[in-house]
């Protein structure tokens, strides 16, 4: 019986979150007091938030695990081999956690208890579409926030936009890989 979608894809933590996919999700959250990229990268969340954001980055000396700030956000594309500490440390730092992974990582057993003991709940889902470049599980990809006290109803919300791939990018003659917005401008990814 198969219960995983794809075992054969390879994980990488390196994978940048592609600039059209960050706005969109730092717009959906607008997040507001001390906020911290922790993972930064190649800075493509942090672009788009505001001026003063903090963050970390291990590859420049600076370890998030390490981090021990207390800030209001933490928003980004978390090193996926890492989400049991990056989501652990993250909630004791911050009140509002907002990661982008699959979202079968916060569906474990084992997470929900991480999630439940450090007094956070589930607020949101934002489905997102797969951007081409991330490494394919066939799992689906989602921005989902963590609050500290929070204890309602999960909201669910679908914020993907069509990606074109290799056949309908045939059929349209639209380039494959490639995101569409709604308004059906093409976005690089
Ligand atoms: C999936 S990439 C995402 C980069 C960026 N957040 C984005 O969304 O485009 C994860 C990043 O986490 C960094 N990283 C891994 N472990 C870390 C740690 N302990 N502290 C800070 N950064 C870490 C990696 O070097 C990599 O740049």
């Amino acid at each position: 019986m198969r219960l995983q979608p794809n075992r054969d894809y390879v994980s990488n933590d390196e994978v940048q979150t592609p600039l059209d996919l960050a706005e969109r999700l730092v717009r959906h959250f607008s997040p507001s007091g001390r906020i911290l990229e922790p993972c930064r990268g190649a800075g493509h969340f942090l672009r788009f938030l505001p001026e003063g954001t903090a963050w970390c980055e291990i590859n420049d000396g600076r370890d998030f695990l390490q981090w021990n700030q207390p800030v209001d956000w933490i928003i980004t594309n978390p090193p996926w081999s890492k989400i049991r500490a990056f989501l652990s440390h993250a909630m004791t730092v911050s009140t509002n956690v907002v990661f982008l992974l699959t979202v079968n990582h916060v569906w474990t057993k084992a997470r929900i208890r991480d999630i439940q003991h450090a007094g956070f709940g589930i607020k949101e889902i934002v489905l997102v579409e797969m951007p081409p470049s991330f490494p394919q599980s066939g799992f689906q990809l989602g921005a989902v926030h963590v609050a500290k006290g929070w204890s309602g109803s999960i909201g669910f919300t679908d914020l993907s936009v069509p990606v074109t791939t290799k056949r309908s990018a045939k059929k349209s003659g639209r380039p494959a890989g490639k995101c569409l917005t709604t308004d059906e401008r093409l976005i690089v990814v």
